[in-house]
């Protein structure tokens, strides 16, 4: 049986369950997971709206590089979500760009 497989067998192992506040709702996260992975389980899609035609915006790439998923986390704009991991009562904004705008165009 190849490594894979084990794996696959072994199914996934979630660390410990907590809060986080997302726009004042409660969402459930897992410690060692990011913000962007529990708002996708949540069924959260809209991170941000963008700046020039208020278009929504989500996880794109998930590893850092398309700055589509900046969000307000703890009061810090532009933070991405898809690089910041959860932690238990973390505050999460959507964010708006009439708030935090960057000069980025789109
Ligand atoms: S989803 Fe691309 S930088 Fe976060």
């Amino acid at each position: 049986m190849s490594m894979v497989e084990k794996r696959v067998q072994k199914g996934v192992e979630r660390g410990q369950q907590f809060e986080i506040f997302v726009d004042g709702e409660k969402i459930l996260a897992y410690e060692g997971e990011t913000i962007g992975a529990a708002l996708m389980a949540a069924g959260r899609r809209t991170l941000r709206y963008t700046n020039k035609y208020k278009h929504p915006r989500g996880l794109y790439c998930g590893i850092g590089l398309c700055q589509e998923c900046r969000m307000v986390i703890n009061g810090v704009p532009n933070t991405q979500a898809c690089q910041t991991l959860a932690t238990p009562g973390c505050q999460v904004e959507t964010q708006q760009r009439e708030k935090y705008s960057t000069g980025l165009t789109g």
